[in-house]
């Protein structure tokens, strides 16, 4: 295990109902002026917004409101909210969302208290500063309820890149599983996919004897194999909503990642497919993943077959851990086309003869010297053909 630090500062508010509380937690945590900050209007349908309004009320805090944060979320919308703050001396943003709506919201935090352009912190600067945020959640995915990081897309270019710091870690997030059971079918697997997303590219490491933060992501990954379809069959089921909810706050605020060095190269091979294509980052990493898997697993066969073993119910070959280690990896693709995930391009809606452009961006955009590393570097050769195996 490698040396590491663990800042996890933020509180969290689980169950039923917990929404009414945001009045009374903005409070706690200092907020005076809040921004309040939604996406295209399933807040306002909900009656979530008029929920959160009425709870700020009660406690005499004063609001402005920004909605239209779009999935993959964008920078004009990110500078109109700066803007707004200073107007208005906010002094507080209060998201109410997914991980669009809470990056987006930790973006604005971000630029409030920095004089230079934000998409700086984007380009490799750290946030040492930010507003205060809090956060109620309405689909369990992204994990930026708990994680330190935002992920915005530059619309000059379409470049897709993310942001960390722990200035932008939530004050507090609010997680009500009930509000996760309007979410469409299509949305819940997404989410399903990324959390279980974030797991694999913690649990794809070259550290060595990482033992317990193993056995707390193949633990998570047990928990989605049982209750995606279980939520994916009945929307309304309460508990399999609120088990993947904590699931996907576990997977990325990093207690499962710590002492040990991650991958993220499925993340950054895929955030290029949600930035051309707009499609939403789950579904593009249902693609994704099982390509880049077959393309690097021979790098430490051991590790995919342990996985393949533990979360799949693999049968252990001794002579061949490599078959082992690509049928866990099938396993997992069957699984994500199980729960109405897309398998490929077509279904995605990617086009192979975008092929290059997709590999230009991804490995020389926005500063990047011609490869990603993480379990193993790649370099546009092997993202091309990772791309290509997609098709
Ligand atoms: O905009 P509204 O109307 O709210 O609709 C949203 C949106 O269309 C809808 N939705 C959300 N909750 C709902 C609901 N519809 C009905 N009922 C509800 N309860 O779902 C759609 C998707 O929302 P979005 O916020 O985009 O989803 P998600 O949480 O998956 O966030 C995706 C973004 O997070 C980034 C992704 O790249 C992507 O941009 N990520 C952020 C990370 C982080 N900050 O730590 C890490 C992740 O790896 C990820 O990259
Ligand atoms: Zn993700």
């Amino acid at each position: 295990m490698e040396n590491f630090e663990f800042y996890s500062p933020t509180c969290f508010v689980f169950g039923k109902e917990t929404e009414n509380k945001a009045g009374e937690l903005v409070k706690r945590f200092g907020g005076k002026k809040v921004l309040i900050h939604y996406g295209g209007g399933s807040v306002v349908r909900s009656g979530l917004l008029d929920r959160v309004k009425a709870s700020l009320d009660k406690e005499g805090i004063d609001f402005v409101e920004l909605g239209g944060v779009k999935p993959n979320p964008r920078s004009g919308l990110v500078y109109e909210g700066i803007d707004l703050c200073k107007k208005e001396n906010v002094d507080f943003v209060l998201a109410l969302g997914g991980g669009s709506v809470i990056d987006s919201s930790k973006a604005i935090a971000a630029g409030v208290l920095y004089d230079g352009d934000f998409w700086d912190f984007y380009q490799g600067k750290r946030i040492e500063k930010a507003l205060n945020i809090g956060t109620i959640l309405t689909i369990a995915a992204a994990g930026s309820e708990g994680s330190p990081d935002s992920v915005i897309t530059k619309e000059e270019g379409m470049y897709k890149r993310g942001a960390s710091g722990d200035a932008i870690r939530p004050k507090f997030s609010i997680l009500n599983p009930t509000l996760t059971q309007t979410l469409p079918a299509f949305q819940s697997a997404a989410g399903i996919t990324d959390i279980m997303a974030h797991l694999y590219e913690r649990y794809l490491t070259n550290s060595t004897e990482v033992e317990v933060t193993d056995r707390l992501i193949e633990a998570l990954l047990l928990t989605m194999k049982h209750e995606g379809p279980r939520v994916i069959a009945n929307p309304d089921n309460y508990e399999a909503r609120a088990n993947i909810m904590w699931a996907g706050m576990m997977a990325h605020n990093n207690s499962c990642g710590v002492g040990r060095s991650q991958d993220w190269n499925s993340h950054n091979i895929e955030h290029e497919l949600s930035a051309e294509y707009d499609c939403a980052h789950g579904a593009g990493l249902a693609v994704t993943m099982p390509a880049v898997f077959n393309y690097v697993y021979k790098h430490n066969v051991m590790r995919f077959a342990q996985v393949a073993v533990r979360v799949w119910g693999c049968q252990m070959d001794f002579e061949h851990p490599e078959v082992t280690a690509k049928e866990g990896i099938e396993a997992f693709r069957k699984y994500l086309i199980s729960i109405g995930m897309p398998k490929n391009f077509e279904e995605l809606g990617a086009k192979e003869e975008d092929i290059p452009k997709l590999v230009n961006v991804l490995c020389y955009g926005d500063g990047r010297n011609g490869s990603i590393s993480g379990f193993v570097t790649l370099n546009e050769d092997d993202c091309t053909k990772i791309y290509k195996m997609m098709v």
